[in-house]
């Protein structure tokens, strides 16, 4: 994508809007730089949007520094996130809807879940947890569906102060075994099946496989979803329904420290295993909320629906905790766009009178390539404002994004951020800034983006100019640490560039000041607004009796943004057929999961590399994308022979 932003259309917020937002032009701007110029100042009074057992008055204590990086915010805060979540509002709005739940079949009824009921349920999802032996400070594993009891699994963890962990239910047995032993769970959550799309995972099975790997004494809380068949291990496996039954519908919210983890989530990086990015309690929460406030403009009676996955940061911050914390009613769905056709989201929206939709580039060009008619034959007035996330948007679907599905009236929130930033870091507000196709134009309160010259490191002042995007400063949402590792931590985020967060994504910044995100600058790629790391889909390919090596790059794919490309050496004396590469895909799939199914699978004679033995991924990565005409210097290559049959056998030919 190459958007021209010095002649880019831009669309200002309609005064209506504007003078009915929470944050208009001049706000943002008299907010923004009182949020840089006394962060504790500015922060000290956002925490008052919680209810805090103690009130913080340590604000800020942070360091950049490598070799001592510390952030803590809110330090001699308590409180509950649960109790913020839910209890707090039980006066005023306990019978209000906090979650609407629409399933993956459209002829299954959908539940409206009340923020009194919400607070039982939790509460006995809380208390059977802590009959199973979670105490505070315990890890707990969700491998769940997209049902309600995910929410109330959450919520019971915070307000026992366990940390929990979701995994994602597309991801398979060994991925999740990873996790479970990744951060020492004491009990994994699942259900016996997840329905997506009119087909059925097998999680319980999955969760069998998975803890043949793990210890003995890791037990499994199982939810009733569809019924389907399971086997049961006597002694491991606790029936939820049965205990919940039995439970009682109080469970005391457990005092907190603002620093004490929340969770965990499990995500790619440019090398090796995913690292769990570890989110602490008051500063989170404090962001989460605020963002999701400002960012949608949400408002009481608005129906807001966030259409991704608890598996990813995003169902964290902008399903449950952000909305939860401001009393919202948020929409959760358990089916995919195109099921049982491309209509499904726009008639949920219709359905349930949807105020503001928020959802990923991926889901929206993978709808805009079936045509208008989907969209036009629901009744989409209820919208007033649409959101994307994820990836960059290309301006053509924006634009289709803005007209045929917003009406033209909706301003399009393209928020910038990462599993590592809890929430929001640049984003247009809708009421306070006209939007451009494919910006995500502003950096949210206390936020400080810099453009760093990549080879120098330098901050570079002017504008326009392009670099890397990394951040001066820390924000309350920022992770903490990675668990068990925070040398790792310090080394992936603080050392390349001294001094900065650094994101691992380009960006541009135009004229007019404004930031244009331009895609990841390391070794991980984004598969349908999902991160992969490259690392990791080649460890799963060597893992493979039959592969000698292999190199993976992304390259540009229609739907998913990107595609993964695979460069495979098999060992010698082994053919390659069409049968092996389904193998391998096969193989890959049920290493980390179907997410990372490669696309394209070349076979690969001998690799280039340095002499010394460097893979030299640019040229991977030119040939996959199919500009073999400019491979720049291969002078250096150990042999530079094997470039002309890489080129030669090319599988993207588009
Ligand atoms: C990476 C983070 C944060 C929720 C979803 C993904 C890319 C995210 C945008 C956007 C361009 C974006 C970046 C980032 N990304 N949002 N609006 N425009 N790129 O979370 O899995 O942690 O991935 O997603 O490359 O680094 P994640």
């Amino acid at each position: 994508m190459t958007p021209n932003s010095e002649t880019a259309k831009t669309y200002p917020p309609s005064a209506e809007l504007a003078s009915k937002a929470h944050v208009d032009a001049a706000k943002y701007d008299a907010m923004y730089a009182a949020s840089v110029a006394d962060p504790a100042a500015f922060w000290g009074q956002q925490a008052e949007r919680l209810d805090w057992i103690k009130a913080p008055t340590e604000i800020k204590n942070t360091d950049f520094t490598l070799g001592q990086v510390s952030i803590e915010w809110f330090r001699d805060g308590t409180l509950n996130v649960a109790a913020n979540c839910i209890d707090r509002h039980l006066e005023t709005r306990g019978q209000q809807t906090a979650i609407i739940w629409e399933p993956d079949d459209p002829s299954e009824p959908a539940q409206s879940i009340s923020y009194a009921d919400l607070h039982r349920r939790t509460c006995r999802m809380a208390n059977v947890l802590e009959s199973m032996g979670v105490r505070k400070g315990d890890r707990v594993i969700i491998y769940l569906p997209m049902i309600p009891e995910a929410a109330y699994a959450m919520l019971a963890c915070a307000r026992i102060g366990a940390v929990h962990s979701i995994v994602f239910a597309g991801f398979s047995p060994d991925a999740l075994a990873a996790r479970v032993n990744g951060c020492d769970a004491k009990v994994v959550i699942t259900a016996d099946e997840a329905p997506r799309g009119g087909r059925k995972t097998p999680l319980k099975s999955n969760a069998d496989k998975a803890l043949l790997h793990c210890k003995d004494s890791v037990k499994c809380l199982v939810v009733k979803r569809t019924g389907g068949q399971t086997t049961w291990t006597e002694g491991r496996d606790f029936d939820y329904n049965e205990m919940a039954l039995e439970a009682d519908d109080y469970c005391r919210p457990v005092e907190m420290k603002a620093e004490d983890p929340l969770f965990i989530l499990y995500t790619s990086g440019s090398t090796g295993q995913p690292k769990g990015v570890v989110h602490t309690t008051g500063g989170y929460l404090v962001y989460a909320a605020l963002t999701h406030e400002v960012t949608f403009d949400y408002h009481d009676g608005d129906v807001y629906w966030c259409s991704a996955d608890v598996g990813w940061v995003t169902g964290h911050s902008y399903i449950v905790y952000g909305p939860l914390a401001n009393g919202a009613t948020t929409l959760m769905f358990e089916g995919v766009p195109t099921w049982p056709d491309a209509s499904r989201f726009w008639q949920v929206c219709e359905k349930h009178k949807v105020t503001q939709f928020y959802t990923a580039p991926t889901a929206i060009r993978a709808l805009m390539g079936q045509g208008n008619d989907f969209v036009t034959k629901c009744d989409l007035s209820s919208l007033r404002l649409l959101g994307t996330v994820g990836e960059p948007i290309n301006p053509e679907v924006w634009n289709w994004y803005n007209d045929v599905v917003g009406g033209g009236r909706c301003p399009i929130v393209d928020t910038w951020w990462q599993t590592e930033t809890g929430g929001h870091m640049m984003t247009p507000l809708p009421g306070a800034h006209a939007t451009k196709p494919g910006a995500a134009m502003k950096p949210f309160f206390g936020v400080q983006p810099v453009v760093l010259d990549p080879q120098s490191g330098e901050e570079i002042h002017d504008s326009p100019t392009e670099g890397v995007l990394a951040i001066k400063d820390s924000w309350p949402g920022q992770m903490r640490t990675v668990w068990g590792d925070h040398e790792r931590f310090e080394k992936t985020y603080f050392s390349d560039y001294k001094g900065y967060y650094f994101s691992g994504d380009g960006c541009r910044r135009d004229a007019d000041g404004d930031y244009w995100i331009t895609g990841r600058v390391d070794d991980v790629i984004n598969v349908s607004g999902h991160r992969m790391g490259t690392a990791e889909v080649e460890s799963a390919l060597v893992a493979h009796e039959k592969v000698a090596e292999a190199a993976v790059v992304g390259y540009p794919h229609e739907i998913k943004g990107q595609g993964i490309y695979c460069y495979v050496t098999l060992m010698s004396g082994i053919e390659p057929d069409e049968e092996l590469r389904k193998e391998l895909r096969t193989w890959v799939r049920t290493e980390i999961g179907p997410i990372a199914s490669p696309d394209l699978i070349q076979w690969a004679p001998g690799l280039p590399k340095t002499r010394s033995g460097k893979i030299m991924r640019r040229i991977l990565r030119k040939i996959a994308e199919n500009d073999y005409g400019a491979l720049g210097d291969t002078s250096t290559l150990a042999d530079p022979s094997v470039v002309d049959d890489l080129i030669e056998n090319r599988m993207n030919r588009g």
